[in-house]
């Protein structure tokens, strides 16, 4: 996956790419990326890049000719052309899984100041936003996508990892665990520790359940249960430990850690 980026601070993305996962991920050759300073492009005498907008009113907006100019000069028609901006469509996973299975080129408008002349909005396909809020620009919204994209391309982490991760399958992710058994008077559930894969599968799937209908209703109420989720549901309402359970505790009690 190649990713350009039109922005008027490139500097912004320096320790981004140069850090961990996206580190690796260019260095292996799975994604690539091109800055481009939309200053590079300016015609204007003065170098400007942003004028007073025309009528009056607050701040400062980006000119149309050196982002339309640097568009043009670094994309061709396979690319896919986004322009960030709080007006446009919610980002979420199922965007990122389709960017990350459709696409080979994504160019990203970054956006700083009070926004664009309305008159570049035409030349991209898509205008994207990461949420309901103002950010100074677009650049931390690109660093979003970007990570969230580039992590989905084959080869930049486990695919194991994001098989089973939040959103993937519409619940979100069962509760992890890690050593120590007791911290802090909280001990990490017994069944994980019994060996039963089986066993451990269908109690982290209750309680990827039982979160997502606790924490995300808007999610849960989406959700098309199966015939097993309810009946995994209604052990949890009745808040009683399931024969099931029961049987995988006992046979697994040799490898049950009770304390540290
Ligand atoms: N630029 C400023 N705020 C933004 C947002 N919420 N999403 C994308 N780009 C932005």
């Amino acid at each position: 996956m190649k990713f350009i980026i039109l922005t008027l601070f490139p500097e912004m993305f320096t320790s981004f790419f140069e850090a961990s996962i996206l580190k690796r991920a260019i260095g292996t050759g799975k994604i690539e990326v091109k800055l481009v300073n939309i200053r590079d492009y300016t015609k204007d005498k003065y170098n400007r890049v942003d004028t007073a907008p025309i009528g009056g009113g607050a701040g400062l907006i980006m000119k149309a000719q050196p982002i339309i100019d640097a568009l043009k000069d670094n994309s061709t028609s396979s690319t896919y052309k986004i322009v960030l901006s709080p007006r446009g469509n919610t980002f979420n996973q199922a965007k990122s899984i389709k960017y990350a299975s459709n696409l080979n080129e994504i160019l990203i408008l970054c956006g700083h100041y009070e926004g664009f002349d309305e008159r570049i909005y035409k030349y991209f396909d898509e205008v994207v936003s990461i949420g309901d809020y103002i950010l100074t620009g677009g650049e931390p919204a690109a660093m979003s996508i970007i990570d969230s994209v580039s992590r989905l391309i084959p080869g930049v982490i486990s695919e194991e990892s994001t098989e089973e991760e939040s959103f993937n399958n519409g619940l979100l992710e069962y509760p992890q665990y890690t050593e120590p058994y007791n911290f802090e008077g909280e001990k990490v559930p017994d069944i994980l520790y019994s060996g039963n894969h089986t066993a451990i599968e269908k109690w982290r799937k209750k309680q990827a359940l039982a979160l997502t209908r606790e924490l995300r209703k808007d999610m849960f109420d989406k959700y098309e249960l199966s015939k097993s989720d309810i009946k995994l549901l209604r052990e949890l309402d009745v808040e009683e430990t399931p024969k099931w359970e029961k049987d995988a505790l006992e046979k697994g009690k040799k490898f049950i850690k009770k304390e540290d």
